[in-house]
């Protein structure tokens, strides 16, 4: 087998997809990659800026990489500050990896969103394949970086898979600059028996999904039979609908002086709005099979013990930073 290239590998999917890799096909096949000049203790580890075609095309062919995960991106809160180096690093970087692949003959792995839909496309039950005119250049990147993939598939003959993944909760890293964000911060906050202040009103209701479906999801696409996947390169994929009220009151399950405030920042809440509610998996579930594990409840209970394990003190006792009771409105 080939070896692997992981892009933007020091992220919070990367953070975990990596040694889920090392641990399917062994350390040896999977390259860590990402901006900084970072050692990886657990495997290699090479700094790749993917903007820089250069760069990527040596890289890949010098270590005669097989399949490319691309996690090399900027999310969707911070490229609305930044659009020039979103449009760069996300469509650049995808160009890059995408003409190696095609000169290299490697697979790719491409993230795609729910950010790839827009206001005018069917909130609820999202299909597969409907209206996708987003408003946000985070959004832009993701359908055009979709139409890149299909268009280096038909023309090129190059293996492109890919998920619209939703918004992703996980303990192992932080998240880097989404929307979607809140979902985790929320946790830590939980966890260390601090008052979360949200930026999203408590009913936006968006997708979100456990990191363990999502590392799972990404491996199962990219092990799937070909000759299955109608929709290779973007299958809509979820594994709950929730609000940040639904997320804090099942927290609250858990620990129940969790409370939180809701500080509004227009321009999150403006990229949530819009985005789906509930995406339409069935497709995923249908050609390879696709089918999360993680509910809400699961997904908490497991988010709160790992976090408690990882900073010893959930089981605390009432410390200091407990809000008062009465201060919740989550
Ligand atoms: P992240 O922000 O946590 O990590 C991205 C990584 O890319 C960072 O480590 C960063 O250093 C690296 N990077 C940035 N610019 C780079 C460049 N020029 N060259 C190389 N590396 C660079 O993001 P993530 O959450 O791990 O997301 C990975 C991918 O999945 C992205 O394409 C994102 O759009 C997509 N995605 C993520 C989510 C989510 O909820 N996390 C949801 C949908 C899609
Ligand atoms: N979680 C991502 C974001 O909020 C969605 O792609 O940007």
């Amino acid at each position: 087998m080939r070896p692997i290239l992981v892009t933007g590998a020091l992220g919070q999917i990367g953070a975990e997809l990596t040694p889920a890799l090392r641990k399917a096909f062994g350390a040896a096949r999977v390259i860590a990659s990402d901006l900084p000049e970072a050692q990886s203790a657990d495997g290699a580890y090479e700094r790749l800026d993917c903007t820089q075609a250069e760069a990527v095309a040596d890289l890949i062919g010098r270590q005669d990489v097989g399949a490319v995960y691309h996690l090399a991106a900027i999310l969707s809160a911070i490229a609305e500050d930044r659009p020039q180096d979103a449009w760069r690093v996300n469509m650049d970087g995808l160009y890059n990896v995408l003409e190696a692949a095609r000169r290299f003959g490697c697979k790719v792995f491409f993230p795609s969103s729910i950010a790839a839909f827009g206001p005018s496309t069917p909130r609820r039950h999202t299909p597969q394949t409907t209206i996708q005119r987003p408003t946000t250049i985070y959004g832009v990147t993701k359908v055009a970086g979709e139409l890149l993939c299909d268009y280096y598939a038909t023309r090129f003959g190059v293996d492109v898979r890919g998920l619209r993944l939703p918004g992703l909760v996980s303990w192992a890293a932080p998240p880097g600059g989404g929307t979607t964000d809140y979902a985790v911060e929320m946790f830590h906050s939980a966890a260390r028996r601090r008052r979360y202040f949200c930026f999203l009103r408590p009913e936006t209701r968006l997708d979100m999904m456990y990191m363990p479906d999502a590392i799972r999801a990404m491996i199962d696409l990219m092990e799937a039979d070909p000759k299955r996947l109608r929709y290779a390169n973007a299958y809509n994929v979820t594994a709950m609908s929730v609000t940040p009220r639904e997320i804090a009151a099942e927290i609250r399950r858990h620990t129940s002086l969790f409370a939180v405030d809701y500080c509004v920042d227009p321009k999150r809440q403006a990229i949530a709005d819009s985005w789906p509610e509930s995406l339409d998996a069935e497709a995923a579930r249908e050609d390879w099979g696709f089918s999360p594990r993680f509910g809400l409840a699961d997904m908490t209970r497991d988010m709160l013990a790992r976090l408690g394990a990882a900073t010893g003190r959930f089981d605390d006792p009432v410390s200091s930073e407990a809000p008062n009771a009465d201060a919740g409105i989550g």
